[in-house]
């Protein structure tokens, strides 16, 4: 039997459940001539709802991961390989005969995927102009393409005056919907909602929040039911108690608790060696991570893990809410209406370490 749980990539179809506000939104939105800016922590299922939100507008997209990418000049070879895979060299060759640069464009006859490069050390800039000009033009206004840009942030770090050049291209575009994820909150703020920065309401902005407790629920004892057919119910409440229905956690839970239904069937209390399972795997990155810690972020992640307040008198209000800022920029700390540890089996890690010490 398949484990009916999966985490860590995008998630579709049986793997997906609820969203259907969120796809229906935009599905929606992409067809008006807006862009859209979609932020949340990471693993709460933004690259999941766009992927499926795009797949069923049935429209020409292409996405890119600009974790994955290196350079402008390997951030334009990549646009250029996403937009030959919608879009047949024969058709669009006369374009790229424009390039000031141009491509090498090689196909691979066996597997048929396509490798673009352009000569090492030419200007970036110019390489990004003439994709992005490209893709523009092979499209019209009836037939507008959507261009996902996930892990947004990265640009900033990417080259210098990146996301200036950017703006300025995107502006004169009216054939393409632009569709940016970003993870990191304060940095997705910083570009999208400071005026002084080039992409200053430049979109709809869009938060997305953890996936509704009772949907959640629904789908994860449906799942555990084959193999704990009488506690599936009370399992799929605690599963979600546990991980505060964080979309990541929750699924990774669920599959080791599958997991142990299937291979050790009639263990006692399979929540809790799973989650003894997984804190145990993980020894040893969050000792290592734990190490590095200031002293007062180890005090703040003990008292956040044992449910315990902040303002104790211990250090200042300003200090620890600047540490806490720090902490949810680093991803360590998430806030949704209160400040918790991302993580919820580091969190038990935490308590575990205090418990012992
Ligand atoms: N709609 C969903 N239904 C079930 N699980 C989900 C859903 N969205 C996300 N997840 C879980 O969260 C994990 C991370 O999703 P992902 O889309 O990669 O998040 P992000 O792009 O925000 O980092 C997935 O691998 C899956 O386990
Ligand atoms: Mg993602």
């Amino acid at each position: 039997m398949e484990n009916p749980f999966k985490f860590g990539t995008i998630v579709e179809e049986e793997y997906f459940t609820d969203r259907v506000k969120e796809v229906a939104y935009i599905k929606e939105f992409v067809n008006s001539a807006n862009h859209l800016v979609i932020i949340s922590p990471r693993r709460f299922g933004k690259s999941s709802v766009v992927a499926k939100a795009v797949k069923q507008t049935g429209r020409k997209y292409i996405t890119i991961n600009l974790q994955q990418v290196t350079s402008v000049s390997d951030l334009s070879a990549k646009l250029l390989r996403e937009f030959l895979k919608v879009h047949p060299l024969e058709r669009v060759r006369h374009l790229i005969t424009h390039f000031r640069i141009i491509p090498t464009v090689s196909s691979n006859p066996i597997t048929g995927s396509i490798d673009v490069s352009f000569q090492p050390g030419v200007d970036g800039n110019v390489l990004i102009e003439d994709v992005m000009t490209l893709i523009e033009q092979a499209h019209s206004e009836q037939d507008r393409i959507i261009i996902v840009l996930d892990e947004f942030q990265e640009i900033c770090d990417l080259a210098p005056n990146l996301d200036k050049k950017l703006r300025s291209i995107m502006q004169e575009q009216q054939h393409i919907n632009y569709i940016l994820l970003g993870s990191q909150e304060s940095m997705m703020t910083d570009i999208f909602e400071n005026i002084k920065s080039p992409f200053y309401h430049f979109g709809e902005m869009m938060r997305l929040a953890k996936i509704p407790r009772e949907d959640f629920h629904q789908y994860l004892s449906e799942r555990l039911a084959p193999c704990y057919p009488d506690t599936c119910d009370t399992l799929a409440y605690s599963i979600l108690d546990y991980t505060g229905c964080h979309p990541y956690y929750s699924q990774q839970l669920a599959a080791n608790i599958w997991q142990i239904g299937v291979l050790q069937p009639g263990t006692l209390s399979p929540l809790k060696v799973a989650i003894d399972h997984i804190v145990t795997t993980h020894d040893l990155d969050y000792e290592r991570l734990w190490m590095n810690f200031k002293r007062t972020n180890k005090w703040i992640l003990q008292q956040l893990s044992s449910g315990k307040p902040l303002q104790t008198g211990e250090y200042r209000t300003s200090t620890v809410y600047s540490a806490l800022k720090r902490m949810q920029k680093e991803g360590y700390v998430i806030y949704s209406d209160h400040y918790e540890i991302e993580d919820p089996f580091f969190r038990e890690w935490i308590v575990r370490e205090n418990v012992g010490s």
